[in-house]
This record gives C-alpha cells, structure tokens and sequence, in this order.
C-alpha cells in the first residue's frame, strides 16, 4: 500500500445486504471503490453490535483493495491480533476507547497492520497530537459512531487543524459519516483524502442492480472535483 493523497472512496458495508457480504464487497469493488471500510461494534464501545474477526475473516477473501476495518469497540488490545490474522490492511482505533492509545497504536503496527486513530465528534484534534508519528490514518468522525445513515456533523474546522498539525507525515484523513455529494466537498476542501459512505453508495442500488453503487461514487467523486 503506498501513500497519496488522491481522493479515495471507502464504502461502508455497514449498508450492504448482511446476507451477502461477499458479493456486495465485488460489487463495489467492481464499481470502483478504493478501499472497503468494515465496520466492527461491541454494543458496549457505541450502542450496537455487528460483527468480529470471523466475519472480518470470511469478507477477506473477496477484498482484492484494501480493507480498513473501524473498531467501535473497547477495549481493544486483547483483539488486536485476531483482526491481524483476519487479514485487516488498517485497524482503526478510537482514542476514546481506553487510556493507552500510544500502546495500542504500536500493537497494531507490531502485528503488521497500519494504524488508524479515530476521534469522536466531542473529541478535540489535540487528542492526537503526540501520536501522529504513529498513526497512518486519522478518523475523523462526522456521526456519533454506531449507526449508518446519520446527519452529517461538520468538523471541517477539525480536519483543518489535523491537516496542519499533520503536515508531510503520511497519515491519511479519513472522513467518517453522513458523506454524500453535498458534504463530501466540504470535508475535501478541508484536507480530507478518504471518505467513508455508507448510505450515500449503497442507496437505490443492489447486487443485481450494482450500476447505481458506481454512479453513486461518481456523484460524490465529482461534486469533490466541483
Ligand atoms: C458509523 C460508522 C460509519 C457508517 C457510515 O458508526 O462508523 O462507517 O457506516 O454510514 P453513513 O455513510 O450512512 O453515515
Ligand atoms: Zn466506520
């Protein structure tokens, strides 16, 4: 996986048909998605619950891009290598999951993956400052995490502040909720260079109607192109 800044598409799975995931994930793919985002809640982390590392496992084996699994869990560290073995290309933690992000972020990249910090709307970008040499995503979250097809909340300001204390470390911004044409410019503009979209891909669309997941992602491409 090399590092650019390019614009990047990561549908969330979060709105695909739960009983089908392995041809929803070609289906996006074949669409044109750059990375396919995993969503993994506890119903302890945030209030709902939706798969672990088996599932994680299993939807492997149809990823042929990049699979960027989001924990919503806590506590973390003792799963860590469960999803390393599950095959996840970045693991995304959230600061607010328990007092030892620094450890955690090192435990993820000590297992081989790359390593993602997430932070919750109430939760300040300063929260990551002294992590960043060890981070190579930051998640900003745009929703309360836990559900797909929220209101977008707008941390633009947020990820104008990462972008900078960034700088020319390789860390991507990942934007995470309530994407879609309208909001994707304003979070792109801001410095953002994935976009995590639930809803807005899946929409309308299906395995067997999968045109529409692809003109969806071209809506979103091309409001960011303006
Ligand atoms: C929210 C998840 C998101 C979610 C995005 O807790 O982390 O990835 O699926 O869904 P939309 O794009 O519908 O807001
Ligand atoms: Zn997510």
């Amino acid at each position: 996986m090399s590092f650019d800044r390019s614009l990047k598409i990561a549908p969330s799975i979060l709105s695909a048909d739960f009983a089908d995931f392995g041809r929803e994930i070609q289906a996006i793919e074949a669409q044109g998605a750059d990375w396919v985002h995993v969503d993994v809640m506890d119903g302890h982390f945030v209030p709902n619950l939706t798969f672990g590392p088996p599932a994680v496992k299993a939807f492997r084996k149809h990823v042929k891009t990049v699979m960027d699994v989001h924990l919503m869990i806590a506590p973390v560290d003792p799963y860590i290598e469960a999803y390393a073995e599950a095959g996840a290309d970045i693991l995304t933690a959230h600061v607010e999951a328990g007092p030892h992000i620094h450890r955690t972020l090192q435990a993820i990249r000590g297992a081989g993956m790359k390593a993602g910090v997430a932070l919750n709307p109430g939760t300040p970008a300063e929260a990551v400052a002294h992590v960043l040499d060890l981070a190579d995503l930051v998640c900003v979250m745009t929703v309360n995490p836990g559900f797909g097809g929220q209101k977008f909340i707008d941390m633009t300001g947020k990820v104008r502040t990462l972008r900078s204390m960034i700088g020319d470390r390789p860390v991507h911004i990942e934007i995470d909720g309530g994407v879609d044409p309208v909001t994707a410019p304003l979070v792109a503009e801001a410095g953002a260079d994935v976009l995590v979209a639930g809803s807005a891909v899946f929409k309308g669309g299906s395995v067997d109607a999968p045109e529409v997941y692809g003109a969806n992602m071209r809506a979103i491409r091309e409001a960011v192109r303006g």
